[in-house]
C-alpha cells in the first residue's frame, strides 16, 4: 500500500477592504479585489493522506468526521488538485483548528490555504506562492489570500491565471493587534460561498464596486505609511458598505446581532475619545477590534467587560502558510 502524505499549516484572516461576489462562481473569480491581514495563531494545521487503499475520501475536521456539504466541497477541491498530479488516489484528510471549534469564526480560507499547500506537497506538486494562492481561491476566494504572509491583497485578475493574492508587507512591518469580539457562537445560517451569489441583486453592490479601487487605494497606502487613523476610516467604511449590500440582497442578509451594533457604537466611542481603535465584521455578527498593539491590553479588557461578549481572542499579523 502507498502513502503520499503532508502536513501544512494555515492562517486565518481578516479582511480589511472586502471580498462580497463573484464575476465567476465557478473559477471563484471576485467582483473586486481586496486586502487582509493574515491572523497569527488562529490557524488550521491539515494532514493530508492520498492512500491506494481508500475507495473514497474521508474528512475528519476537529475530531469529527464530516459527511455531506463540508466532504463535498473538499472532494471537488480535492479533484482539482488529482487533476493537476494525474493520479486518482483517494485521501484522508485530517484538520485541527486552533480556535475555539463553534466560535463563529470564518475557517474556510485557513482550512482551504493548508488544504491546497499539504494535498500538493503530499503528490509531489511544486507549486510557488502565486500558484498555491490561485488554487487556494477555488476552495474558498479568501483562502488564496491565506497562503501569502503579512498584509496582502488578492488581485482580481480577469481569468484563473491573473487572480492570486501577493503579500504587500510583512507580518512585523505594522505592530497591529486584532482583538475578536465573539458575541455569537453559532454557525452563520447562510454561508458567504450563498451570500457572494445574492450580492449582484443589491442596488448598492455596483456602486460599491465602483469605488473598490479608490478604496484599495487609500488601505494600500495606509498600510504601507502605517497611518492608523487613515487604515480606521476605510477599514470602517469598507466593513459598513459591504453589510449595506447584504442588507439591501434579495433576500437581506442580516449577519449582525443587536450586541455587534452596540459594539460598533462604543468602538466608535472609544475612539473619539482617543483609543487608536477600529472595527471589521465579515460574513457574521463578531466584531474584528483592530489597535495597536500597546493599546491591545486595554482593549481586550475593555471588550471582555462589555455586555453580550462572549469571549475575546487576539492575533497579531501572521505569517504565510507552511508546512507542518
Ligand atoms: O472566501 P469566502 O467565500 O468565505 O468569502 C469571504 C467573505 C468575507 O469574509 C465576508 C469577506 C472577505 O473578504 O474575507
Amino acid at each position: 500500500m502507498s502513502i503520499l502524505t503532508a502536513t501544512a499549516t494555515a492562517n486565518a484572516n481578516i479582511a480589511l477592504i472586502k471580498y462580497w461576489g463573484n464575476r465567476d462562481d465557478l473559477l471563484r473569480l471576485p467582483s473586486n479585489g481586496s486586502i487582509s491581514m493574515n491572523l497569527d495563531g488562529l490557524f488550521a494545521r491539515t494532514r493530508v493522506a492520498f492512500q491506494s487503499s481508500l475507495s473514497q475520501d474521508l474528512l475528519i475536521l476537529n475530531g469529527k468526521k464530516e459527511t455531506g456539504k463540508a466532504l463535498t466541497r473538499m472532494v471537488s477541491f480535492l479533484d482539482l488538485v488529482r487533476c493537476q498530479a494525474n493520479t486518482d488516489l483517494n485521501a484522508l484528510v485530517n484538520s485541527e483548528n486552533s480556535f475555539p471549534t463553534g466560535a463563529g469564526l470564518a475557517s474556510s480560507a485557513a482550512a482551504f490555504a493548508a488544504l491546497s499547500l499539504a494535498a500538493t506537497h503530499a503528490l509531489g506538486l511544486e507549486l510557488d506562492e502565486g500558484e498555491l494562492s490561485r488554487l487556494a481561491r477555488r476552495g474558498s476566494g479568501s483562502a488564496c489570500r491565506s497562503i501569502p504572509g503579512g498584509f496582502v491583497e488578492w488581485l482580481p485578475g480577469v481569468d484563473d491565471r491573473s487572480s492570486f493574492a501577493i503579500s504587500i508587507a510583512p507580518p512585523e512591518h505594522w505592530d497591529l493587534v486584532d482583538c475578536i469580539a465573539i458575541v455569537e457562537p453559532q454557525p452563520k445560517t447562510t454561508d458567504s460561498t450563498e451570500g457572494h451569489h445574492l450580492a449582484d441583486t443589491s442596488p448598492l453592490q455596483s456602486a460599491r464596486l465602483a469605488d473598490t479601487p479608490r478604496r484599495l487605494d487609500i488601505c494600500r497606502q495606509a498600510i504601507l505609511k502605517r497611518d492608523f487613523d487613515a487604515l480606521s476610516a476605510i477599514t470602517e467604511l469598507d466593513s459598513n458598505l459591504m453589510h449595506a449590500v447584504m442588507m439591501t440582497s434579495s433576500p437581506p442578509l442580516f449577519y449582525w446581532q443587536p450586541s455587534s451594533l452596540h459594539l460598533l457604537k462604543e468602538i466608535q466611542d472609544w475612539r473619539q475619545h482617543g483609543l487608536p481603535v477600529c472595527y471589521s465584521l465579515d460574513a457574521g455578527p463578531n466584531v474584528h477590534v483592530l489597535s495597536h498593539g500597546d493599546a491591545a491590553a486595554q482593549v481586550k479588557d475593555r471588550l471582555e467587560k462589555f455586555p453580550g461578549v462572549l469571549q475575546v481572542l487576539t492575533a497579531k499579523p501572521g505569517g504565510p502558510a507552511h508546512l507542518k
